[in-house]
């Protein structure tokens, strides 16, 4: 068993085989070429990112979307500054002076995270999500400071015009994230407003966005500042391995001491993480995006 934390790179398909299992995140329905290597060579690959409680929760997403969703202002608060391209806009403000208006789409773990960080600094923040009972839960835990909107275009539409930083954070199960923010609401943004598109590894949430990396962070399209690295926790190295390796441990011990098969049949969590065993892409959902 290999337990990594990234998906397999291109350089390492050679070594998968029949009697290995991998487990790590896979974010399989963005990618065709991994999700063919995987199955040429019939490898167990199970997916951190499809474990999932009978409650819904994924519990090895979580923690790295704690550590992403915090990130997610703190570098948007970044980009805004005038010297990294952004309208140069103090995320508290001062008397007197308003502060940044921070929108953030999708109001699961990286959402709400965002959401946290930004009214610390005090910001104005406006939350969107099409999950009522997140919306109602988000304004009881938030005591008011979060304004919280349902998410459909028109709204998006509306909220996304007047941020100054916006922040993706939606997730569609095991599918690839939807474009619900189009280039003509890009194009009507403030200029020098920024764009952090966490889900970016499912594709990301903004129709603009392409994912960007650590030496070359950002990107300017259409005078609006765009944020997509897809490994944001490696920012946060030390933080990072600690939160997902507490919660990665239990199922790895599973698997060691019990073997694959009893592991899978004695937690449906884990057998959630499934995603592609003896050349077949098993899991019903990433199966779903490619069909
Ligand atoms: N870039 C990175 O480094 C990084 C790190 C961690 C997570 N992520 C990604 O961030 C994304 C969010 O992860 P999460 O853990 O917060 O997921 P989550 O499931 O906790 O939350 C996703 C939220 O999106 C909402 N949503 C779905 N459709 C929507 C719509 N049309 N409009 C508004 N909201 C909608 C859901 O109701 C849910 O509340 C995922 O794609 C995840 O893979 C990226």
């Amino acid at each position: 068993m290999i337990v990594k934390v990234k998906e397999p790179l291109s350089a390492e398909y050679p070594y998968l085989r029949p009697d290995l299992v991998v487990f790590t995140y896979l974010h399989l329905a963005s990618s065709i070429e991994l999700a063919e290597a995987l199955m040429r060579s019939g490898v167990t690959a199970l997916a951190y990112e499809t474990v999932q409680r009978a409650d819904g929760s994924l519990p090895l997403l979580a923690p790295m979307s704690e550590v992403a969703g915090k990130l997610a202002t703190q570098v948007g608060a970044h980009c805004l500054e005038a010297q990294s391209g952004g309208r140069g806009v103090l995320m508290g403000g001062v008397p007197g002076v308003p502060p940044a208006e921070v929108v953030v789409l999708g109001c699961g773990s990286v959402g709400t995270n965002a959401a946290k960080v930004a009214v610390g600094m005090g910001a104005s923040v406006t939350m969107l999500d099409i999950n009522h009972d997140r919306l109602k839960y988000l304004d009881d835990m938030m005591s008011g400071r979060v304004v919280t909107v349902y998410s459909n275009s028109r709204n998006i539409e509306r909220a996304v015009r007047y941020a100054d930083l916006l922040i993706g954070a939606v997730l569609v199960r095991a599918a690839r994230a939807p474009s619900l923010v189009t280039k003509a609401m890009v194009e009507k943004m403030k200029p020098g407003a920024v764009i952090v598109d966490v889900a970016i590894d499912q594709g990301g949430c903004v129709e603009t966005i392409r994912a960007t990396s650590h030496s070359e962070p950002t990107y300017v399209e259409y005078g609006v500042v765009h944020y997509a690295v897809p490994n944001m926790p490696a920012l946060t190295p030390r933080t990072s391995t600690l939160a997902l390796t507490n919660a990665t441990l239990p199922y790895v011990e599973a698997l060691a001491n019990q073997g694959l098969d009893a592991a899978l049949a004695a937690d449906p969590a884990l057998a959630w993480g499934l995603n592609t065993r003896g050349g077949e892409i098993v899991h019903p959902v990433v199966k779903a995006a490619f069909a």
